[in-house]
Parts: C-alpha cells; sequence; structure tokens
C-alpha cells in the first residue's frame, strides 16, 4: 500500500494460460510495469499445463493485453519480462525443474533470491501445487531472499476443506508467507472504508448500536451466469460471493479500531468480529435462483435454461440473510446482506441506517419527518458516499425535504481508478499482507456459514431484473428509508 517500487523478484504464475491471467493478472502487472512499479529486472514465469515456449507465452500475454485494450511500446517492453515453462504433471521431477528454471532466470538476470509463487488455479490443484513446491525446497526463502504465495479463492468449500487446505498450506509455508486473495479488498472504496471511519472522528462516534439502527450490504450483478455454469452450479452466492467478498465488508465495517493501521493490527480486529458473528441459521436466510426476465429491455434466460446448468440444479444465484455481531459496539444491530446475479443493476454498496430523531417535533406541527438518515457508500459502479438527511425547504409553510450530501470519487478524482489485482499484486511483491485474508479469518467464515451449507433452505424464484424474491423482503431495509440509493 506505499509507492515505493517492489523489490527485484521472480514472480511465478500457475495457470498462467488461464482465464484470470489474461483477463485480469496480466494486465495488472502490465499497468504496474508501466507506472514504474515494478522493479525493472523483475521477471514472470507463466506455468500451466500447456506446451507453449517463451515466445509462444508472449503472444499469448500480447493478444491478452490486446483484448483489455492495451497495445504499444510499452507493451513490448512488457511481454520481454515474461517467460514459460510447462508443467504437465504435479509429479516431483516437474517441480525439480521449475527449481533449475527459476535458479538460471535468477542467473541470467542477477536477481537476489525473492520468489513469489501465484496459485491462478482451480481449487483442486492448490494442494498438490503447494506439495510440489515444499518437496523441492521452494517453499523456504532463501539466505538474503523472500518466498511468498499467493493463493486464490475459493480458499475450501466448506468448513472441514477449508481447514484441511489450511493444514497443507501450512505443512510447508509460514502464515506470514501467505497472501489469500480477495479481490474486493483491493478497491479503492473498500480500502477508503477504512480510512473513511479511522481519520474522521465523528464518523466513529456514530459508528455503534447506540447510533445505527441497522446496516445493509448489497452485492448486485445484472449478469447472469453466462459461460461458468460449470463451476458456478457447485458454489452458488453462499460460496462465491458471501463466505469470501461480503463476509470481508462486514468485517470492516465492524470492526473496532485497530491499534495502528499494520497488516497484523488491522487483520486482528477483523478475526474477532468474525469470531463475534453466530452461525447464521437456516430460518434467517433466502436462497433463490432467477428466472426468466428483462434486463435493459432485453430478455434474458432462467438460471435452469443457462448452458451446462442441470435441470435438477438446487444452486442459488440469490441468498438474502439477517445476521448480527455479537459485540459491545453491534449488539441488536441487524446487518442484512443480499446478493443475487441478473438483478436490475451492477452494484455494490453498504447503507448504514442511523436512528432517527428522539422527538418528532416537525411531524407535530403537520411536515411530513423522514425516519431515518441513512449513509451510503457505494463501491461500484460509481464509486462515492451519499448521506441523506431533512432540510426546510425556504419560505412558507414550514416544510422539510429529504436532500442527498453526496462525494463521488469520479468527480474528484477523473481518470480510472486503480484495478484491485494491481494493487494486490503489487501488495505481495511489496510483502504487505494488509489486504490479504489471514487462515484464521477463512476458517471463521466457514464457520459462520456452516448451518448453511448442513440444512440449505430451500430455493425460491424471483424474476431476473428483479432485486430478489419477495419472500427475502424482510430480510432487508424497507426500500422506502434506503431513498433510492440502491436505485438511482
Ligand atoms: C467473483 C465471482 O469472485 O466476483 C463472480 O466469482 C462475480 O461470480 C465477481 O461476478 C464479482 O466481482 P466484481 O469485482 O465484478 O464485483
Amino acid at each position: 500500500m506505499d509507492a515505493t517500487t517492489a523489490e527485484p523478484s521472480v514472480l511465478t504464475i500457475f495457470g498462467a494460460t488461464g482465464d484470470l491471467s489474461r483477463r485480469k493478472l496480466l494486465p495488472a502487472l502490465y499497468r504496474n510495469h508501466v507506472a514504474g512499479r515494478l522493479a525493472p529486472s523483475m521477471q514472470i514465469l507463466g506455468v500451466s499445463r500447456r506446451q507453449m515456449s517463451d515466445d509462444e507465452f508472449r503472444v499469448f500475454a500480447t493478444e491478452a493485453l490486446d483484448k483489455a485494450g492495451i497495445t504499444g511500446p510499452d507493451a513490448h517492453s512488457f511481454v520481454a519480462r515474461l517467460h514459460y515453462t510447462a508443467t504437465p504433471t504435479s509429479h516431483i521431477e516437474e517441480f525439480r525443474k521449475l527449481r533449475e528454471r527459476l535458479e538460471s532466470l535468477r542467473r541470467a538476470y542477477q536477481l537476489p533470491p525473492n520468489n513469489c509463487f501465484y496459485l491462478s488455479l482451480p481449487p483442486r490443484a492448490f494442494a498438490p501445487t503447494i506439495a510440489g513446491l515444499g518437496q523441492v525446497g521452494l517453499n523456504e526463502p532463501a539466505t538474503g531472499g523472500w518466498t511468498r504465495l499467493v493463493v486464490e479463492k475459493p480458499f475450501g468449500r466448506d468448513l472441514q476443506t477449508a481447514q484441511a487446505l489450511n493444514d497443507t498450506v501450512h505443512e510447508f509455508f509460514d502464515e506470514s508467507q501467505i497472501y489469500r486473495i480477495d479481490h474486493y479488498l483491493g478497491k479503492e472504496t473498500v480500502q477508503n472504508l477504512l480510512v473513511f471511519r479511522l481519520a474522521n472522528a465523528f464518523v466513529e462516534s456514530s459508528w455503534n448500536r447506540e447510533r445505527v439502527d441497522s446496516v445493509q450490504i448489497t452485492v448486485g450483478e445484472s449478469l447472469g451466469v453466462g459461460t461458468r455454469a460449470g463451476y458456478y452450479d457447485h458454489s452458488g452466492a453462499l460460496r462465491d460471493m458471501f463466505q469470501n467478498h461480503i463476509m470481508q465488508l462486514v468485517t470492516l465495517v465492524a470492526m473496532e479500531v485497530p491499534s495502528s493501521f499494520s497488516a497484523d493490527a488491522i487483520r486482528y480486529e477483523k478475526l474477532k468480529v468474525l469470531k463475534s458473528i453466530a452461525p447464521i441459521l437456516p430460518g434467517d436466510a433466502v436462497r433463490a435462483r432467477y428466472g426468466p426476465g428483462t434486463i435493459d429491455g432485453q430478455s434474458v434466460p432462467g438460471y435452469l435454461d443457462e448452458d451446462g446448468v442441470p435441470a435438477d440444479s438446487q444452486t442459488e444465484t440469490f441468498l438474502g440473510l439477517r445476521l448480527g455481531v455479537e459485540s459491545w459496539r453491534w449488539q441488536g444491530v441487524p446487518f442484512y446482506i443480499r446478493t443475487g446475479k441478473r438483478m436490475p443493476a451492477k452494484t455494490t454498496q453498504i447503507a448504514i441506517r442511523f436512528r432517527g430523531a428522539p422527538v418528532r417535533f416537525f411531524e407535530r406541527m403537520g411536515c411530513q419527518q423522514d425516519t431515518a438518515d441513512v449513509l451510503t457508500l457505494s463501491l461500484q459502479p460509481n464509486e462515492g458516499f451519499s448521506f441523506h438527511f431533512d432540510i426546510k425547504v425556504p419560505g412558507n409553510p414550514l416544510k422539510l425535504e429529504r436532500v442527498p450530501l453526496t462525494f463521488g470519487y469520479g468527480d474528484r478524482f477523473p481518470g480510472a481508478m486503480p484495478d484491485s489485482y494491481q494493487t494486490l499484486l503489487l501488495d505481495a511483491l511489496q510483502g504487505d499482507q494488509t489486504l490479504f485474508v489471514h487462515g484464521d479469518e477463512v476458517v471463521e467464515s466457514w464457520r459462520v456459514c456452516a448451518p448453511l451449507i448442513e440444512s440449505p433452505p430451500p430455493v425460491d424464484e424471483y424474476p431476473a431484473g428483479t432485486w430478489g424474491p419477495t419472500s427475502a423482503e424482510h430480510l432487508a431495509i424497507p426500500e422506502s428509508e434506503l431513498w433510492q440509493a440502491t436505485h438511482d
């Protein structure tokens, strides 16, 4: 999170020819390259099962950048950093060859023994790859260097598998070497949530059960499952969005003020929040899947009609639930969560609904006085804040009107926001774990989900293009009190 250039190292990407690498990792590394944030001698080694030469991998990367709208001389200097090696199996011989390749790169580019391994792999490949690295000693930092491991989501499918994966990782790597990615933590506005809370004393003094009536987190996407049914149907909204991204947002909203702005202090406070959340009971959650409907005037098929979705699927594309953080700060304040695909718009938003004025003078005088002040933190698509409160309309008779006070990132800081992966890759290369998830956090968040996994509520249906099924309406702040915040 600081502005220095990352130290020279070799970044090894497992799954380098996969979708994430093509769409996110290579463009993010390119942007860091152009911004001068990568050491000039840093090298990137792509690894995957496919046979390819270095040059073919450079062509693959150039095409990926091209698709991301990136061309020109910088693209040439960037792809010159790229190398490739195929590991068709997880046999130890392959990892020995990998070690030799890393050593020869280090000699050729006079690099210190700094290694970052990025696992952009299907979950079943995590454990064999980690074990392979360990068996040939690539887990151990050499004298004067460092070794880091970046692991993509999903980290386990439930409490048991997450614990087992943590055990495998810890057999070979120390927690201080591990960077579990949750790309939501790399979003600028998510980071700003911490700054907003911790740099402005008035916010903290209202950020508690005395002042806050309820919190609502909405993560809506207008896209459907697209071509990802093979993955998504085994996952659903609970595993795909709630256990990771949304639980991370909950921790940042609910955590206590840390003792410093350091990775350890922040992650310690986040873990305390997770430990204070009781497992969510099936009666406090609604699962549903989208049926056919209309988005932006276009008819779209229902989930069961999407390519690759089994006809008897019981997977949810929407999850609405209520949870409570049983801490002194938040006891009794409901946290309402809703996330779904095929909603009317892409929107990620945290709404903090404050308690209304204790005495309602103006109502007694015949004015309409709205009940709650709502602070909305919009994470996407239009990053910013808005706070809605009552003012007097000029003139007579006395009349109140609800107006927003708004701050839009785009208005104040025109230009593109850094992409999450750009931020997170750099943090991993710089050894800053603040925006990565600790192993204990993952386990606690699966613990919170356990009853929903063991006894999932039945799957209801909602028409595509709506904010979810009516059966979930009681798990939300009434729309009339959100001041159109979700819908404008
Ligand atoms: C991913 C999920 O982790 O996050 C996807 O697997 C989802 O299903 C995506 O679409 C949403 O990310 P963002 O940054 O577009 O909100």
